[in-house]
Order: C-alpha cells, then sequence, then structure tokens
C-alpha cells in the first residue's frame, strides 16, 4: 500500500508551548485512520499541519506526493488534493445548498456553471441529499448541514480526506447520519483521517486507530488495541469515553 500521507518526527510548538512532540506515523491509500486521545492532546494540530495550515518546526510531512516542509510547496496544489471538514459547517448562509457546492469547482477550477451543477446534483445524491439543492443552510438540520459540508468537499474530488470531529456538535440521530455517510466513503475507498470521539464508529470503520497523548502517537493499532490497550493512558482514556459514548453505535 503506498503511502498518501507520512509524518515523521513532526515537532511543533506555539510560542514555548509543545504541541507535538515527535509524530510519526503513515496512511495508505485507502485506509481510515482515526485519531483518538483527550482534549488537548494534539489531534487537531496534526490535522491543521497535513493540510498545510501549520508550520512545523521539525521533521517532514509528505502529503499525496507534496512535501509540506520543503520551502517550495505548491500549496494551491496541495488543497486541491485535500479535502477537510471541521465541526462547524461554515456553509455560506446566502447561497442555497447547490450554489455552495458549486462555487468551489466554479471559481478555483473553472468547471462550467452547467457542469458544477450536474456535480453538485450527484455529491448531494452521495450524502442522502439531492432533495435539498434549493435550500439554504439555516433551512437545515446540524446534521444536514454537516451532510452538505461533506458533499461539498467531495465535488472537488479530494484525494484524501481529512475529518475534525465531524459530529461533536449534532445529537445521537443526527451523529449516525453523517457517520454513515462517511462509512460509505470510506467503503468507497476515500483515504480518510479522521478525529473523533466516537469510539464505536473508529473502531468498525478504522483499520489504524492512533492514541495521541501529550503531543505524541502514545499508542498505534487496529480496533483491539482499544479492548487491550498497552498503557495506563489509553486505558484510562477507554474507560472514560465508553460510558459517554454508548450511544454512539452506528
Ligand atoms: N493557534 C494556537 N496558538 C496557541 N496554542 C494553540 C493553538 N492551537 C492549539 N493550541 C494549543 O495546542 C494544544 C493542542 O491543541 P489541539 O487543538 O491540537 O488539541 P485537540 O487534541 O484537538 O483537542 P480537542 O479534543 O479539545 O479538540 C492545546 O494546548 C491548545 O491550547
Ligand atoms: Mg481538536
Amino acid at each position: 500500500m503506498s503511502a498518501v500521507v507520512s509524518l515523521s518526527n513532526v515537532h511543533k510548538q506555539f510560542g514555548a508551548l509543545k504541541v507535538l512532540d515527535g509524530v510519526s506515523f503513515d496512511v495508505g491509500r485507502g485506509e481510515v485512520a482515526a485519531i483518538i486521545g483527550q482534549s488537548g492532546s494534539g489531534k487537531s494540530t496534526v490535522l491543521r499541519c497535513i493540510n498545510a495550515l501549520e508550520t512545523i518546526q521539525q521533521g517532514t510531512i509528505d502529503v499525496c506526493g507534496h512535501a509540506l516542509h520543503d520551502a517550495g510547496l505548491n500549496r494551491r496544489a496541495l488543497h486541491l488534493d485535500v479535502g477537510i471538514v471541521f465541526q462547524s459547517y461554515n456553509l455560506f448562509p446566502h447561497l442555497t445548498v447547490e450554489q455552495n457546492i458549486m462555487l468551489a469547482p466554479v471559481s478555483v477550477k473553472s468547471v462550467p456553471k452547467k457542469e458544477a451543477r450536474e456535480l453538485a446534483r450527484e455529491v448531494l445524491a452521495r450524502v442522502g441529499m439531492e432533495a435539498k439543492a434549493e435550500n439554504y443552510p439555516e433551512q437545515l438540520s446540524g446534521g444536514q448541514q454537516q451532510r452538505v459540508a461533506i458533499a461539498r468537499s467531495l465535488a472537488m474530488s479530494p484525494k484524501l480526506m481529512l475529518f475534525d470531529e465531524v459530529t461533536s456538535a449534532l445529537d445521537p440521530q443526527l451523529t449516525g447520519e453523517v457517520l454513515r455517510v462517511m462509512e460509505d466513503l470510506a467503503r468507497g475507498g476515500m483515504t480518510m483521517i479522521l478525529v473523533t470521539h466516537e469510539m464505536a464508529f473508529a473502531r468498525k470503520v478504522a483499520s489504524k486507530i492512533i492514541y495521541m497523548h501529550q503531543g505524541k502517537v502514545w499508542e498505534t493499532g487496529s480496533g483491539e488495541m482499544l479492548d487491550q490497550p498497552k498503557t495506563p493512558e489509553l486505558r484510562n482514556f477507554v474507560g472514560g469515553v465508553s460510558s459517554d459514548q454508548a450511544s454512539a453505535s452506528v
């Protein structure tokens, strides 16, 4: 399996605060990696580094053939290859669902409007939202808005998708809808890295689980690692979240 993402000994500080302390991991083509860990352990920072939204002080990051640590990085080309979806959907409120999705293909890739509209319908169908193409974001539930945000990313045909706690703001039923969309994407072969508190989902969909603690990859492995943690930190973490994530099964 060729690596789509490869981090080697990545160090990141915000001023005096060490946030990533020698992080290394690979994610292969078609692989789904889930990053788990306590608040403040550096999960979002890792995703932001993978999308070159943060600079690093030491180490190397290779993403879809782009060397992010290289001064000559073509950020535009990188951002065409990588889609990122956040907890907040950030849809434009004054544009319809369809217009939200057409925006980037038309403005960034110069896709003709008619073609972009067809593309929008296609990606909306993939997330089960084709019926809402003409609606405005405020007319949708949180889960529906998040599915539109995922569709918007898909419209750019990324090679890699990053998801940062995309269901954290949603109630359990809406969470299930969004997780199902992500599971379909994974089944379709999309390479994905997701930060999640949904342990049941991580176990089911991720081929690799990365447990971060204090800016380090503390443990990594398959879903079984959650049943047999090697370190007391992971044992505590799994014990702590499993009780309040009991409703999170998909
Ligand atoms: N722009 C920034 N400037 C200064 N410190 C930052 C910045 N971004 C993040 N940090 C700090 O880096 C550490 C890691 O933050 P990060 O957002 O990566 O954590 P996280 O694991 O995603 O946490 P959570 O589960 O709460 O989202 C935290 O201590 C945070 O306060
Ligand atoms: Mg975070």
